[in-house]
């Protein structure tokens, strides 16, 4: 059976100090029976090894929120997965339509990353989703079919196990305009199917596939509660405490 996964996405939000704050709130609201549901936080770089400190003891876990393809070398400002597990991470955010829009990373080069990533023992939340007026078109399942296809290419089946799939509709993402679960639904069922044609039916049952945009406590429920829908991919209403603290309750069941 699968498990919920709920990740905050913290994109270029808190300092140290505000880190710190939040993470020792989590910690404190959630230190409950998850019963199996995941829970894992995805700060800035700069505060993954304190955020890695704090959540010692804790059913917490920690991701971040890109990682360069190499393992080494001459890439200014860029970290590598090795760094990324030395730091306490586990999860790596990869391909998020942030990355894709504003440092035009490519199914490709996403794909590239999330075999390192896989190869040196983190687990990636491979984003996809489609644009407002790819929706409008209605070619919102070929744009969906296409980037999977492309960011999974060549993955082997125990690639495809450490692998969690989140779709994040771009037209949803910081707008407050969340799919409706039927919409959702949808798509997640679509992207299992394409799993399914491409792997094989046994993992695609087994893949996590999260969903984002504009997840609030008022929706959660609903959304988790579709066959397909995994969970969330929280940006906004994982900074505060009180509002994640209530999302990953809707996992909990
Ligand atoms: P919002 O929850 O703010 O819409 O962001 C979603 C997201 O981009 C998570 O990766």
């Amino acid at each position: 059976m699968r498990r919920n996964i709920v990740a905050g996405n913290w994109k270029m939000y808190k300092n140290l100090e505000q880190t710190r704050e939040l993470v020792n709130r989590l910690k404190t609201n959630l230190d409950v029976d998850l019963k199996g549901t995941s829970v894992i936080v995805c700060p800035p770089f700069t505060s993954l090894s304190l955020a890695s400190t704090l959540l010692q003891g804790s059913e917490i876990q920690l991701g971040a929120q890109n990682m360069h393809q190499e393992e080494e070398g001459a890439f200014t400002g860029e970290i590598s997965a090795g760094m990324l597990i030395a730091a306490g991470c586990r999860y790596v955010i990869l391909g998020h339509s942030e990355r894709r829009q504003y440092f035009k990373e490519t199914n490709e080069l996403i794909n590239t990353k999330a075999k390192k990533a896989i190869a040196a023992g983190l687990k990636p939340i491979i984003c996809v989703g489609e644009l407002l007026e790819e929706r409008e078109k209605g070619i919102t399942e070929q744009v969906v079919a296409a980037q999977i296809r492309g960011v999974l290419n060549g993955f082997t089946q125990s690639d495809l196990e450490s692998t969690i799939i989140a779709y994040e509709p771009v037209w949803a993402i910081g707008t407050g305009k969340t799919a409706t679960p039927d919409q959702a639904q949808a798509v997640h069922q679509f992207i299992r199917k394409i799993v399914g044609q491409s792997h094989t039916w046994a993992l695609a049952e087994r893949l996590v596939i999260q969903y984002g945009g504009s997840v609030k406590p008022d929706n959660a429920a609903e959304l988790f509660a579709q066959p397909d829908i995994d969970g969330g991919l929280v940006g906004g209403a994982c900074l505060k405490a009180d509002s994640f603290t209530q999302i990953v309750k809707c996992a909990i069941s």
